[in-house]
């Protein structure tokens, strides 16, 4: 496999060149990435060029329009998936919640949901709230200990009566990797659907959810160097099988289906620099292919990068006797999304990590439940370190001197 040329990565985030930004390592990526100029750029000319109405009979009007088709068509070619199949939302908090209504009316009392405590409030709270309409909520629980979603768990809670699995693809405190296709393989043979949040898991490489085999996938582009907006993946299917969510003479149209407030053109339209930036990444490194295939190289590489780079960190962290390392200490099972319980409140901890260069954060990052089932009081929170591929080895060395010196 090819090495990441950081170099060229680097160079494709403004951030990186900003004064202002200069001699602080960026360490709070879960919570937001920098966003690459493709998307930028992009933005602008929409901005400056194209804010009219879209889908209108003039020219200024169809480019914008165009654009947003394109966004919607690439990404969702990168992730395997139909173009009607990938929709926009403000945020994927948004985005479940309207799933959830969904769901209210699909289903009927005495059916059943499954929900994890790994998961962000986001894919937890929405379908929790399915209780209040007669609807049977099953919590798969995380090992208080490890933090691990067990599978031989979730079989002892499926069986004909449950028609929807909820969990994470990677939670954004225990940052293992959870096994979407055999979950997903075994709620299926249950007869339930799947609704996976791949929010903290997307930005380490887009997964190809036609071989996970997942019913809804979601995550955020403002997280994944795009702008603030939710992304949805509902197969075909279940979109259809699901009653309509928007304008009664929108039902005809899957992307529109699940998305009732006008959508944010501009962002929408810029969304397309993501794929601009994947495509330019893999042909960087000498890939050329069909786009999933362009999707998965990408993957691969951003991974391969990531994995080297978070080894020495989690060695450093899980070497200490004051410090918790939430979730497993061999990179290849986990993002770089790295928490850690203090036994004293992580925010002023991360403030220490400021004055070294090292821009991270301390609270419970609304994953209340899961650090709640870990005996972590959510108050003092953890202090989490997030990265992803266009980290250097540089800034992952500075933060661990920082961290020697504040922890
Ligand atoms: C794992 C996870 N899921 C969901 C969300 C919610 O995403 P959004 O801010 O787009 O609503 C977040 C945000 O932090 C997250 O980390």
């Amino acid at each position: 496999m090819t090495a990441l040329d950081i170099d060229f990565v680097r160079a494709q985030f403004p951030a990186f060149a900003e004064p202002s930004l200069q001699g602080q390592a960026f360490f709070e990526n879960a919570g937001g990435s920098y966003t690459c100029r493709q998307v930028i750029d992009r933005l602008i000319r929409f901005y400056t060029q194209r804010k009219v109405q879209p889908y209108a009979p003039y020219e200024a009007s169809r480019l914008g329009g165009e654009e947003m088709d394109k966004a919607r068509a690439r990404l969702a070619a990168l992730m395997g998936v139909a173009t009607d199949e990938l929709s926009f939302g403000p945020s994927t908090t948004q985005n479940t919640y309207v799933l959830a209504q969904a769901f209210s009316k699909f289903m009927k009392p005495g059916e059943a949901i499954i929900v994890t405590n790994q998961d962000h409030e986001a894919n937890s709270g929405p379908w929790r709230r399915l209780a209040e309409e007669g609807i049977e909520v099953r919590e798969w629980q995380i090992d208080p200990q490890t933090g691990h979603l067990d599978t031989a768990q979730l079989e002892n809670l499926l069986d004909e009566k449950v028609r929807l699995v909820c969990f994470p693809h990677c939670s954004n405190v225990v940052g293992e990797i959870n096994p979407v296709a055999e979950i997903t393989a075994m709620a299926h043979a249950a007869g339930a659907f799947v609704c996976v949040d791949g929010v903290s898991y997307a930005p380490h490489g887009l997964p190809n959810v036609d071989e996970l085999g997942a019913d809804i996938y979601l995550f955020s582009a403002y997280k994944t160097y795009g702008p603030h907006q939710g992304i949805m993946v509902i197969r075909k299917a279940l979109g259809e099988l699901l009653p309509n969510q928007a304008h009664y003479f929108n039902a005809d149209s899957l992307y529109k289906r699940f998305t009732p407030a006008g959508p944010d053109h501009a962002q929408v339209a810029a969304s397309a620099g993501m794929a601009d930036y994947f495509e330019a990444l893999a042909a960087h490194h000498g890939h050329a292919g069909t786009a999933a295939e362009t999707g998965a190289f990408v993957h691969d590489l951003m991974r391969a990068h990531e994995v080297k780079l978070l080894q020495p960190l989690l060695d450093a962290v899980s070497d200490r006797n004051n410090v918790r390392l939430l979730g497993p200490s061999r990179a290849e099972n986990r993002a770089p999304t790295v928490a850690l319980s203090l036994n004293r409140a992580a925010e002023p901890v991360a403030a220490q990590l400021a004055e070294f260069g090292i821009m991270a954060g301390g609270g419970d990052f609304y994953a209340v439940r899961a650090l709640d089932a870990m005996g972590i009081d959510p108050a003092e929170g953890v202090l989490r370190i997030s990265f992803t591929h266009y980290t250097s080895e540089a800034e992952v060395a500075k933060l661990i001197e920082a961290l020697d010196r504040v922890v």
